[in-house]
């Protein structure tokens, strides 16, 4: 299957004048197979929408190569073409920041399919009408304003907007984490149902594992701007290899064994904020953790029983 995005050892790193320098992706590599979902999940600051924002073209990358639909996405923003932009669209945390309130929600379609130049002004309605349909949306909200939908709503209408674009790619951020359960659940479904029915590719950025369970197909674990573990969902969630993929899905499963979560939850917090000066970034927290650890920075290595399983742990593999 081909790859509508490579990643390739990207670094990002951000300056802020006064502050020191924080390396928030290292040497990041990934790819995300067309009409598949591949989730990005790590704690809060291990550099998730960085990564998403570095794929999107929105801030430059200090080094590394991203290729989209085959092109090579420029290093600086201002450089990425239209036409490319227009193939990936985020969706962000919050649903309503990326539509202005005051703006009835099909002028707001409208203008999306305007500026791209998606479509043809004669098929904007017929567009906009696949796309309230696939969403699930009454065509009434059209004359609404952005401020008069529910969260849900709100959400569904970004993704509708992100949609007549021609998008073929979503890069979704935290996308369920301002809607209520209900709501996120239907918006989970819409979204598998976006990739299965309308074979919409999306880079899932979330901490909710529950999500990533149900809709990734792939997934990249990220601890301090370094994959540290990737492969097929089932796999990295059935049969995690790296101490810090153990920590992180013990926190959130209820399903682990009670004496494995008592073990991992004991680990210490990760008070350190800079990027320790050799070695695994992971190896002050970790039960596991030998000499070399603290020497040497693992990279990536197959995981000798899963396909496409790999673990950057020189203990586990
Ligand atoms: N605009 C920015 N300026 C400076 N530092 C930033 C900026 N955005 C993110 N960071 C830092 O980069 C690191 C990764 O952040 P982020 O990508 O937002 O993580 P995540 O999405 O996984 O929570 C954090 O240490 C964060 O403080
Ligand atoms: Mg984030």
């Amino acid at each position: 299957m081909t790859s509508i995005l490579e990643v390739k050892d990207v670094d990002v790193t951000f300056r802020p004048s006064g502050l020191p320098a924080t390396r928030a992706v290292i040497g990041a590599s990934l790819a995300l197979r067309q009409g598949t979902s591949l989730a990005l999940v790590g704690e809060s600051g291990s550099g998730k929408t960085t990564l998403a924002r570095a794929v999107l073209g929105l801030i430059p990358r200090d080094s590394g190569e991203i290729k989209v639909f085959g092109d090579a996405l420029p290093k600086n923003p201002r450089e990425v073409p239209l036409a490319m932009r227009r193939r990936m669209q985020p969706l962000f945390q919050d649903p309503g920041a990326s539509l202005d309130p005051m703006w009835r929600v099909g002028d707001l379609l409208m203008e999306a399919m305007e500026v791209t130049g998606s479509v043809e002004q004669a098929q904007y309605d017929a567009e906009i009408s696949i796309w309230m349909n696939a969403l699930g949306l009454d065509r009434d909200l059209l004359t609404r304003r952005a401020h008069e939908l529910s969260g849900g709503q709100k959400q569904r209408m970004a993704l509708a907007r992100a949609l007549v674009t021609g998008a073929k790619l979503l890069v979704l951020d935290e996308p369920l984490t301002a809607l209520d359960p209900p709501a996120q659940r239907a918006a989970s479904e819409l979204l598998l149902n976006l990739k299965r029915a309308h074979g919409i590719s999306s880079l899932l950025v979330s901490h909710d594992i529950g999500l990533v369970r149900f809709l990734a197909d792939d997934v990249a674990v990220m601890y301090r701007g370094r994959i540290v573990e990737s492969g097929c969902t089932e796999d990295v969630l059935a049969k995690p290899k790296h101490p810090y993929t153990s920590l992180l899905l013990a926190s959130v499963l209820p399903t682990q064994p009670l004496a494995a979560r008592g073990r991992l939850a004991s680990l210490p917090e990760d008070h350190v904020t800079e990027q320790p000066l050799a070695g695994c970034a992971f190896a002050p927290r970790c039960l596991h953790a030998i000499a070399k650890c603290h020497i040497d920075t693992p990279s990536l290595s197959a995981v000798p029983s899963g396909a496409g399983h790999a673990v950057a742990c020189p203990v586990v593999v």
